[in-house]
């Protein structure tokens, strides 16, 4: 079986370990690369060489770099994982394409802005690299379960998704993705969105919104809501697929999905295993992203897929500038969020 050479960019701490910074996503991907039995865990480069060191002998990798661009050029990679925060996704990532590597499993979200993202997937679409980001949930039952559900008529026909969570970029981009997988990756038409700023948030030193709403329609007349931040309802739903004869809810408490179906009396739980955190996601997914590149198909997780989500982030912040509907594809290249809040068009006024 062909053995894979894969390199990590940007390793961390794990999550509230010592000298942590975020979450050590770069722990999570090592695991899932040795899991698949395919991988030789050849090297990592990380500008805190002590982090570059502990990562190298937790996870048995052979060598450590405190330049990404000198391990891209000595190793010889085969797989590369991208960990770091975003505004490095995509200089990071097109180092690699450009180095030669074969696959680029990248840290979600995509990249700062809608033309960092697109010029990712179109250098490596150009350079045959597989690009794929880590929206892990497509491997978690829940949302399998309802989205097998939403398409074998257990609700009539699939006519509406609402959900819910923190913030349009950091968390709304997995969101996003999952509502794409529900309706079976179909692009959306167009974008109407709002957001409302007042309290200085951030997530991995990208700004957010305090508090927003993202109304689209997919190009089959589903339509779709997603509410961010203050103001979401605390009612344990996380995703709401309504069809046209009957719904299904998935939700934060175990065991996270139910369905109501015309013909049947009250609500039925579905029982299945899985939280909508993991525990297993990103192994799975870097299964399939390991066995997507030896099968020569794409992964679940292809930039392709993450496009549309990412689409209707900087479509969201578009609208909100525009203060009218945004009909897609999109033409601008920025993050209109991040130009408002440089120009003052958007100031942070409060603290509520
Ligand atoms: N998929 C998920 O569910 C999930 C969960 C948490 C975080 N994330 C994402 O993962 C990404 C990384 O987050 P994290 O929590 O693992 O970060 P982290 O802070 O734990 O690790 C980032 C590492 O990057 C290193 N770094 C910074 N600049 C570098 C450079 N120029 N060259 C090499 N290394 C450099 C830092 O020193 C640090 O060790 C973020 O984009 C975040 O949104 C995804």
């Amino acid at each position: 079986m062909t053995q894979y050479r894969v390199g990590f960019i940007g390793v961390g701490r794990p999550w509230r370990s010592e000298g942590a910074t975020g979450f050590g996503m770069a722990y999570e991907h090592a695991a899932g690369y040795a899991k698949t039995g395919r991988c030789e865990l050849m090297a990592c480069a990380d500008i805190v060489e002590d982090n570059a060191r502990a990562f190298a002998e937790k996870n048995g990798v052979a060598k450590t770099y405190t330049d990404y661009e000198k391990m891209l050029a000595d190793e010889e990679l085969d797989i590369v994982s991208v960990c770091t925060w975003p505004h490095l996704h995509a200089p990071m990532t097109l180092a690699a394409a450009q180095s030669g590597v074969k696959a680029i499993h990248c840290e979600k979200p995509m990249a700062m802005n809608w033309g960092e993202a697109r010029e990712m997937a179109r250098v490596c679409d150009e350079r045959g690299v597989k690009l794929t980001f880590n929206h892990q949930r497509r491997f978690l039952q829940p949302f399998q379960l309802a989205k097998k559900m939403a398409r074998d008529g257990t609700i009539g026909e699939l006519q509406r998704i609402e959900g819910n969570c923190g913030d349009m970029y950091d968390w709304g981009t997995h969101w996003l993705d999952m509502f794409f997988f529900y309706n079976n990756e179909t692009p959306a038409e167009w974008v109407l969105g709002q957001i409302d700023s007042r309290r200085e948030r951030k997530a991995f030193g990208v700004p957010l919104e305090s508090q927003g709403l993202c109304q689209f329609r997919f190009q089959n007349g589903v339509g779709a809501l997603l509410e961010t931040g203050q103001g979401t309802p605390p009612d344990g739903v996380a995703h709401r697929l309504i069809g046209t004869d009957g719904l299904i809810e998935v939700r934060w408490d175990q065991p996270c999905l139910r369905v109501l179906s015309a013909g049947e009396k009250g609500w039925r739980v579905i029982d299945q295993p899985d939280h909508l955190h993991g525990p297993d996601a990103v192994a799975r997914a870097i299964a399939d992203v390991v066995d997507a590149l030896a099968a020569g198909r794409e992964s679940m997780l292809s930039a392709h897929n993450a496009l549309r989500a990412t689409e209707v982030i900087f479509a969201t912040y578009e609208s909100s500038r525009r203060r009218g509907r945004v009909d897609l594809p999109m033409t601008i290249d920025d993050n209109a969020f991040l130009s408002m809040l440089e120009t003052g068009d958007i100031r942070r006024v409060a603290t509520a």
